[in-house]
């Protein structure tokens, strides 16, 4: 596999984060590289403020490292892809403004760069956190693969910034090009979307969770945090509780709730649901200590400081398996777990993770099983 990237600033090598040398995935697709000529071969204006947003690994914005352009992400790994990606480069920092989907954007775009991202709602939230910012000389292009762009896809940018158009596909990408229509009405924006956890599940029953956009089931409760709700483990006293990879928190409250000394620590890589489980948390109006971060895993969490972790691990992490990363989160929470600490794992009865469990932490039991679900427990011995 080539892995150099050839633009029209130069070619360069980036990779995802975190690097690992077995992971043949490149860190820049046939989207990338049309969005990057097309810029060229039509001589657009980058003089101004360019911002470009679902930037993959940071490629788009290390190849026009030149023009100081922003980047906005929802995801923790993505900044520290980019990161990597513009030190090897030898990009001087501060040349690319890092944002968050939390941070407010530039306030005047004069080129909008979009890749669009996998999630309908992030594209809808961004799109309209952004809008104020176009004017009627904005540059707006979007960018995907064939298959990530639909109707609804060109829909979201013909109703929020303007008359949208495709390219012809090149290589299985295309391009979306779009004139700004400044004048017309302002759309609502939805998100953050909150909804009421329906009866049967416990302490959580009938409490509200609040989704900002692209979070993990952000319209109604995924059927398998369901099951883990109805079989969560006891918990009592000061223990310390890791909600790893929290999604809108709803897990991690449930535990806050049933145990108001507990102290649970809420950790995603997205921004948007790290600020979900908070919101969620507060909107319960939860007693106790809660801590809410955005990172890679339990990077940062002392070894042998926690009692309990509770997780439901991600199916599709950035194109990659999910076996690399729920293999990730399963070691990182032998090493976070102090002896005797458990960690309980929800998942697809066919993910087979009780061998993970088993190779990892020399034992795995069955705590709940449904046709298609089973919670499982790993003690650190
Ligand atoms: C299947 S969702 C579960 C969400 C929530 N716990 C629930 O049950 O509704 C998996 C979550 O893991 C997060 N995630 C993926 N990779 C991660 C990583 N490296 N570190 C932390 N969180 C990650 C995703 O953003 C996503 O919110």
């Amino acid at each position: 596999m080539d892995d150099r990237m050839t633009t029209p600033w130069g070619e360069l090598a980036p990779t995802r984060f975190p690097e690992d040398p077995r992971d043949r995935l490149r860190a820049w697709d046939a989207s990338d590289e049309y969005l990057l000529r097309h810029l060229a071969e039509t001589g657009v204006d980058l003089t101004g403020t360019v911002v470009v947003i679902g930037d993959r690994w940071g490629a788009l914005v290390t190849a026009l490292a030149a023009h100081r352009p922003t980047q906005i992400t929802d995801s923790y790994l993505t900044r520290e892809a980019t990161r990597a990606n513009l030190a090897r480069s030898g990009v001087e920092p501060g040349a690319v403004e890092l944002l968050t989907t939390q941070d407010a954007p530039p306030s005047r775009i004069d080129v909008l760069l979009v890749r669009v991202p996998r999630s309908l709602g992030l594209l809808e939230d961004q799109l309209l956190r952004v809008a104020p910012s176009v004017h009627a000389g904005t540059v707006v292009v979007g960018t995907g693969m064939v298959k990530e762009i639909h109707t609804s896809t060109l829909t979201l940018f013909e109703r929020i910034l303007g008359p949208t158009r495709t390219s012809l596909a090149e290589k299985k990408a295309r391009l979306i090009l779009t004139t700004p229509e400044p004048s017309r009405e302002p759309v609502t924006n939805p998100w953050p979307y909150s909804y009421a956890l329906p009866d049967g599940i416990g302490v959580v029953s009938g409490r509200t969770v609040v989704n900002h956009a692209g979070v993990f089931c952000a319209d109604r409760l995924d059927v398998g945090t369901r099951f883990l709700l109805q079989h969560l483990p006891e918990t009592k006293g000061a223990r310390r509780v890791v909600d790893l990879g929290c999604g809108n928190g709803v897990v991690g409250t449930a535990v806050a709730l049933a145990d108001p000394e507990a102290e649970v620590l809420f950790v995603d890589e997205s921004f948007q649901a790290v600020a979900s489980a908070e919101a969620t948390y507060r909107a319960n109006g939860v007693p106790g200590h809660a801590e809410f971060r955005v990172g890679d895993g339990l990077a940062g969490v002392p070894a042998g400081s926690v009692d309990l972790v509770l997780n439901n691990p991600p199916f599709h992490s950035h194109q990659a398996t999910t076996d690399a990363t729920a293999w990730r989160m399963f070691t990182d929470a032998k090493r976070a777990l102090r002896p005797g600490g458990e960690l309980w794992v929800i998942g697809n009865r066919h993910l087979g993770y009780h061998l993970k469990l088993k190779r990892l932490f020399g034992n795995s039991r069955l705590m709940a099983s449904d046709p298609k679900f089973v919670v499982l427990k790993a003690v650190k011995r």
